[in-house]
């Protein structure tokens, strides 16, 4: 089982060259399915979301699911903002909060944008329960999309987390999630949530990925999408990134980390000596500068 993770395509500030790249990698990959993790568009226009709606169509005809992020709400017409946050997203995708099943995958969405702050976004615990536990059959993959993250690669994308992360993570661990995908800060974590989340009673990984089309990266990290692919029979996953390369203008297998499934939840394993063409991972040394115009 394949999913394509994207994020954060910022309809609006879409590359054409970027964008047919990506339609050319999903087309060769062909994943099972494909999530996108919010922030469809800029600054939640129509034309925005009829762009985004295009590009989603022209993908796979596969199983789809969207999550809405912060730039999905109306920023500067406040009525509309306050009254029909998600009147533009809904009319494009439908309901904010959507479930996915493919083979033996559950995907669950959920909201987390806020009409009344801009960037930051949260979640009940108990509606993370509520939800989680209505596709609880113990014979699939459970994964969640949020679009505000649960951690960073970088300590300055702290205040971007979502509030409250550490209860919200206990409510998806009891409640057997093995992935989180989320996006919002343009820059990819590839991670178990071991070193961050210590005393959760079942790890899961968290998949956040970076900006797909945008023209708004961030030092070190290019356009990019996330790729999962899930193995039944071993109970190992592995994430892959792939990333634009400007070069040759395609996008190309970065690096990738692989989890394995132990009795108290996922547990990265130790890096595999790496295929030729794949690097070691995140750079962060080059990933000093914030980006004013990241989220
Ligand atoms: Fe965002
Ligand atoms: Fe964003």
């Amino acid at each position: 089982m394949k999913i394509a993770h994207l994020s954060d395509p910022h309809f609006g500030t879409e590359v054409p060259a970027v964008v047919t790249a990506l339609q050319a990698a999903l087309s060769d990959i062909r994943p099972d399915m494909i999530v996108v993790s919010g922030d469809i568009t800029q600054r939640a226009r129509a034309a925005q979301f009829a762009a985004a709606a295009a590009f989603i169509d022209s993908l796979p005809p596969v199983p789809k699911l969207l999550v809405p992020g912060n730039h999905d709400l109306p920023l500067f017409n406040l009525p509309l903002r306050l009254l029909l946050p998600d009147h533009g997203y809904r009319s494009a995708f439908g309901t904010t909060e959507q479930e996915r099943i493919a083979g033996r995958v559950s995907v669950i969405g959920f909201d987390a944008t806020l009409r009344l702050r801009h960037t930051r976004g949260s979640l009940r615990p108990d509606h993370v329960r509520l939800r989680m536990a209505a596709s609880a059959d113990p014979s699939r993959w459970r994964i969640a999309v949020v679009h505000q993250p649960l951690h960073t690669l970088l300590d300055e994308d702290r205040d971007e987390c979502l509030i409250g992360t550490a209860a919200i993570a206990d409510a998806l661990a009891a409640c057997g999630a093995d992935v989180v995908l989320s996006g919002h800060v343009h820059m990819p974590l590839l991670a178990d949530t071991r070193a961050i989340f210590a005393g959760l009673p079942r790890h899961f990984v968290l998949s956040g990925a970076g900006t797909a089309v945008s023209w708004r990266t961030r030092p070190g990290a290019p356009n990019s999408f996330n790729l999962l692919q899930l193995d039944d029979a071993t109970r190992r996953m592995t994430l892959t990134l792939h990333a634009f390369d400007a070069a040759t203008q395609v996008f190309r297998p970065d690096y990738a980390r692989a989890f394995a499934l132990q009795a108290d939840g996922w547990l990265t394993e130790p890096a595999a000596p790496r295929p030729s063409g794949l690097s070691s991972g995140p750079n962060t040394r080059q990933r000093t500068a914030r980006h004013p115009s990241a989220g």
